[in-house]
């Protein structure tokens, strides 16, 4: 596996200075320039998130925090949590500035690399950024993949978006809802009820006790075909959270060849991201109460 210090090819002036690019946009963690501040930011969400997440949070990423120890204290060294992940999935973090383009950060997840930004949030933005930062990406992503089933199953979405990515457009945009509905916001069905294990919830306090316990969402049983036809919300939290049984059934239902499926998706008009359907098997049929005005995308 290649480190990122192999992979350089050139320097670009960013604002947040002269820093190394590489092709696939891997830089250096900077982790001797974090500031306290920096630090403290990691430590108060780590704590936030810590006190909340116990009986929410599935057991897989519960564990996987602890296993990383991930609140000793201060911003982690993506080196230490890669010899962590070597000897346990073979997956690779690799720091970047933001969000890549489709195909790069495909390519990074088809070779079990995750891509994770490298810098914080500011103290004012504990509680919302619109965009991914280190913490929404290191700690909403990272410790799941520890799980060999969901290591497996990313690895395979990175290789489902590079065939997407050949088909086109409209291909790319039903993967992406696959996405969203799983690795980002996705539930999951247990013993005690059901636990969040989608990245976009662990790393926000609110929506992490919304997406639970508010009667506004659906939550509705995971079907691959209804997924990938649900338009979702940016704006605001979720109105509709799909629950899978377990991380088995996801990786089992995606594994067949999508490129028959786009073609028919293709041909069916979406659905919006609050609706509610004859065949779905539904948890909980949401109040819509507060649901903000706007459209899905
Ligand atoms: N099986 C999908 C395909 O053929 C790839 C994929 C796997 C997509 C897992 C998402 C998740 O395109
Ligand atoms: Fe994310």
């Amino acid at each position: 596996m290649s480190t990122p210090s192999q992979r350089r090819v050139e320097h670009q002036q960013t604002d947040r200075g002269y820093v190394p690019v590489y092709a696939t946009g891997v830089v250096e963690q900077p982790w001797a320039d974090y500031s306290p501040t920096d630090h403290g930011v990691w430590d108060a969400l780590f704590r936030r998130q810590c006190e909340l997440l116990p009986g929410r949070a599935c057991r897989e990423f519960l564990d996987g925090v602890t296993r990383f120890g991930l609140g000793d204290g201060g911003i982690p060294k993506f080196s230490e949590l890669n010899r962590v992940l070597g000897r346990s999935t073979g997956w690779t973090l690799v720091a970047v500035e933001g969000l890549l383009p489709d195909e790069v950060f495909f390519d990074h997840l088809a070779h079990r690399r995750f891509p994770v930004t490298w810098w914080i949030r500011k103290p004012e933005q504990l509680d919302y950024l619109s965009e991914p930062d280190l913490f929404h990406d290191l700690f909403g992503h990272v410790p799941l993949l520890l799980n060999p089933v969901f290591a497996d199953y990313m690895q395979a979405y990175g290789q489902g978006g590079m065939k997407a990515f050949a088909i086109g457009r409209e291909a790319l945009t039903l993967l992406t809802r696959l996405y969203w509905y799983t690795v980002e916001f996705g539930l999951i069905r247990t013993d005690e009820g059901l636990r969040i294990y989608g990245a976009g919830i662990v790393s926000s306090k609110g929506e992490s006790i919304y997406s639970l316990e508010s009667p506004a969402p659906n939550r509705i049983g995971f079907d691959l075909e209804r997924v990938m036809r649900t338009r979702y919300r940016i704006d605001s939290y979720q109105q509709t959270y799909f629950v899978i049984d377990d991380f088995e059934q996801l990786f089992a239902a995606t594994r067949p060849d999508f490129t028959p499926l786009y073609a028919r998706l293709a041909a069916q008009p979406p659905l919006a991201a609050a609706d509610v359907l004859a065949t779905d098997h539904v948890y909980q049929r949401g109040t819509r109460v507060g649901f903000a005005a706007g459209s899905d995308t």
